[in-house]
């Protein structure tokens, strides 16, 4: 008998974007997952990631029907839960496909204070095919864009080198049969207004499609993560969900090209249920051209991180926080989030 071909990159990029699921970003890396744990009083050793992590591939009601794929960290993906299986096999017998980071961090642009590339290229080819045989069928690389016009970042440099560095990323993946993710974040940290947040967003969206296109990337096998359009925390300034989407449905529709399967958000310090509300004011305002869901790593975690503060004995509880916040976004990505179904927990 003949093995089973593998999927196509458009069946694993559709499946992603399934209705009604999105993705459960669980890769953060050694320095974050200690911010988080720290946040809660738990020692960020191996074994406690490690049990944290099986927590959640183990909340069979959350896993099956709100989450697609799960990207995770280098360590994670070679971990073994408590009885010995592969926490890959946990993730595939929930139906969600696993996927892996594969950037090595942003680090300062040299010449332009303020702005950050994002490393990772060398190697990548040999690291994705080892990600291949150890699961993965999708891959994450995150640029980050920082907004502070006071200084005059970001820089179209550090825009055009981190969409090259994307596109190059992207390239790799495909050859290696794996969906690239395709994430250029741009921060909500700063003080600027939503309308300064369109313009950067704008910008590092058109490049990162010109060298997409450059690179020969197949758009039909490749997922976005872009941020929200929305106004930085530090400008004290609020707004409504329904500002919030459609600002970022116009600089979509500006941007990605119709051929993109989906766009799965990332939270970016937004609280659980804005982002929630977010998610589904933007679905609410379609029918769009492509699956609109989430990616979220801190608006799906925060709830259930701390319910579990490190004891067995409060898993049940952790797993329920993660169930509730995974219905919610689910909802959202129908478009069917409401306040009365986030009160009925
Ligand atoms: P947040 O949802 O916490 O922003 O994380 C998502 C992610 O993967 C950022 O790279």
């Amino acid at each position: 008998m003949s093995a089973q071909p593998p999927d196509s990159l458009e069946d694993i990029a559709l499946r992603i974007v399934t209705p009604g699921k999105g993705i459960l970003a669980a890769d953060e890396s050694s320095g974050t997952i200690k911010k988080r744990f720290d946040a809660i009083g738990v020692a960020s050793t191996e074994e406690n990631r490690r049990d944290y992590r099986e927590l959640l591939f183990r909340s069979n009601e959350a896993m099956r029907n709100y989450i697609s794929g799960v990207i995770l960290y280098d360590e994670t993906i070679r971990q073994k839960a408590k009885d010995g299986t592969p926490l890959v096999d946990l993730i595939k017998a929930s139906g969600a496909i696993p996927g892996i980071k594969v950037d090595k961090g942003a680090q300062p642009l040299p010449g332009f204070p303020g702005d950050t590339i994002t490393e990772g290229l060398d190697g990548l080819r040999q690291r994705l095919a080892e990600y291949y045989e150890l699961g993965a069928r999708f891959a994450k690389w995150r640029a980050v864009i920082d907004i502070d016009t006071a200084k005059s970042v970001p820089s179209a440099t550090s825009i055009a080198a981190n969409a090259h560095a994307l596109a190059r990323y992207a390239a790799l993946c495909q050859e290696a049969k794996i969906v690239p993710i395709v994430e250029p974040e741009v921060l909500m940290d700063g003080s600027h207004d939503i309308d300064t947040c369109y313009d950067v967003t704008k910008a590092v969206l058109v490049k990162l499609y010109d060298e997409l296109y450059a690179a020969r990337v197949v758009l039909e096998g490749t997922v976005l993560k872009p941020n929200m359009v929305i106004a930085g925390k530090k400008s004290g300034k609020k707004n409504s969900p329904e500002e919030v989407a459609e600002k970022t449905i116009k600089v979509f529709r500006e941007t990605v090209p119709a051929a993109v399967p989906g766009i799965a958000f990332l939270s970016g310090g937004q609280s659980d249920e804005e982002a929630t509300a977010n998610l589904s004011a933007i679905n609410a305002i379609g029918p769009h051209p492509w699956k609109l869901t989430f990616s979220y790593g801190r608006a799906l975690q925060a709830a259930p991180q701390k319910a579990w503060s490190g004891k067995t004995e409060n898993v049940a509880a952790a797993q329920r926080a993660f169930l509730h916040r995974a219905r919610m976004n689910g909802l959202a990505s129908l478009g069917n989030w409401t306040t009365e179904a986030e009160k009925a927990a």
